[in-house]
């Protein structure tokens, strides 16, 4: 799409979309809480049906900046909204303030990755509303200062997220290793709440690494991980990913569970459905799950298998909702500025 780049009534304004993505091979725990870097690299998969667009509208009367997020005047995810749009100011000699409309056709803050997508879809209308015209690598360095998973969002299909080794983090970048055609999977949410996690990601995650025994096996095992995840990927071997994939979630959350307070993400719903999907797997079915830092279990199974994942999972009990996707392609740059409004 071409980058729309808008002075109307003297605002800079433009458009943008991010989907989601949902780690394989998780991201869990900081090396630089102020530059936000990783202790760990980590690989993901980058939804299709679910998305964040948003409106960033840069205005000279403006004093402060502003977010409406679904319809609602939000203050909470504004700081962290204004210090990615500093970033940009100040690599555009900016000061204007913004007002950013966003909208999620998915559920907000309850461990379906919207910071992901919200973040990433952030830094790419603010780059087009300045015309600063940054690539995908500075987009995606951008996004991870914000939400270290709003990385990974600028690239659609496979992603990896580098942990890099520089201490400014400028080689801490996601890059994509394989397009969603090249090996298209499908992935059925299963929403078993949609309230607001009490815990979010980035509190959860500076505990676990202040209090957990385990956060150094955790550590010295992510490299392993991430080579077998690629491996399987390249090889389109769904079998090999499927065991390395739910290891990595299922170690994060034993991770987490050892920090005290222990983090129980899960819900009763959430453990049938991990029993659920093993009992899938063990038929033959080929589908595994992942869990983040919420309640929702993603199952992600080939595409042929989707239909009957979704109707086994819609009959777990406390299941509220299915949705079903594909992989997705890269964030974009949206030429209708309508379209936040549908
Ligand atoms: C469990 O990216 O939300 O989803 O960098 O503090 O914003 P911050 O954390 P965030 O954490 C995501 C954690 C995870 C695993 C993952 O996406 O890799």
């Amino acid at each position: 799409m071409t980058a729309m780049l808008e002075a109307r009534g003297g605002a800079l304004r433009a458009v943008a979309q991010a989907q989601p993505n949902i780690a394989l091979i998780k991201y869990w725990g900081k090396r630089d809480i102020a530059l936000n870097l990783p202790v760990v690299g980590s690989l993901s998969i980058t939804l299709d049906a679910l998305w964040t667009r948003t409106e960033v509208s840069f205005e000279p009367e403006l004093t402060v900046d502003r977010l409406l997020l679904n319809g609602r005047e939000e203050t909470k995810q504004l700081r962290r909204a204004t210090a990615c749009l500093d970033l940009l100011r100040a690599r555009a000699g900016v000061d204007w303030r913004a007002q950013i409309v966003s909208t999620n056709n998915f559920p907000t803050g309850a461990g379906l990755a919207s910071s992901a997508s919200g973040f990433a879809a952030l830094a790419l209308a603010g780059d087009a509303a300045l015309g600063l015209g940054l690539t995908r690598a500075e987009l995606s360095v951008l996004a991870r200062r914000c939400s270290g998973s709003a990385a990974r969002s600028i690239f659609g299909g496979y992603v990896e997220w580098a942990l890099g080794q520089r201490a400014d983090g400028e080689d801490s970048v996601a890059r994509p290793i394989l397009d969603a055609e090249a090996w298209p999977l499908s992935v059925v949410v299963a929403i078993t709440s949609t309230a607001e996690k009490e815990i979010g990601s980035t509190e959860g995650m500076n505990r676990t690494a202040e209090t957990s025994p385990f956060q150094r096996a955790w550590i010295d095992t992510q490299e392993a991980d991430l080579a077998e995840a690629r491996a399987a990927i390249i090889a389109r071997d769904f079998e090999r990913l499927a065991a390395i994939s739910e290891h990595s979630c299922l170690k994060m959350h034993a991770l987490a569970l050892a920090a005290r307070p222990g983090l129980l993400y899960w819900n009763g719903a959430t453990v049938t459905a991990m029993h659920c999907v093993r009992q899938l797997r063990a038929q033959g079915v080929p589908v595994f799950f992942t869990i983040d830092a919420g309640p929702q279990l993603k199952a992600v199974c080939l595409p042929s298998a989707a239909a009957a994942v979704a109707a086994a999972l819609r009959a777990v009990p406390g299941v509220l909702n299915v949705v079903e996707t594909g992989l997705g392609g890269d964030a974009c740059v949206l030429d209708v500025p309508e379209l936040v409004a549908e």
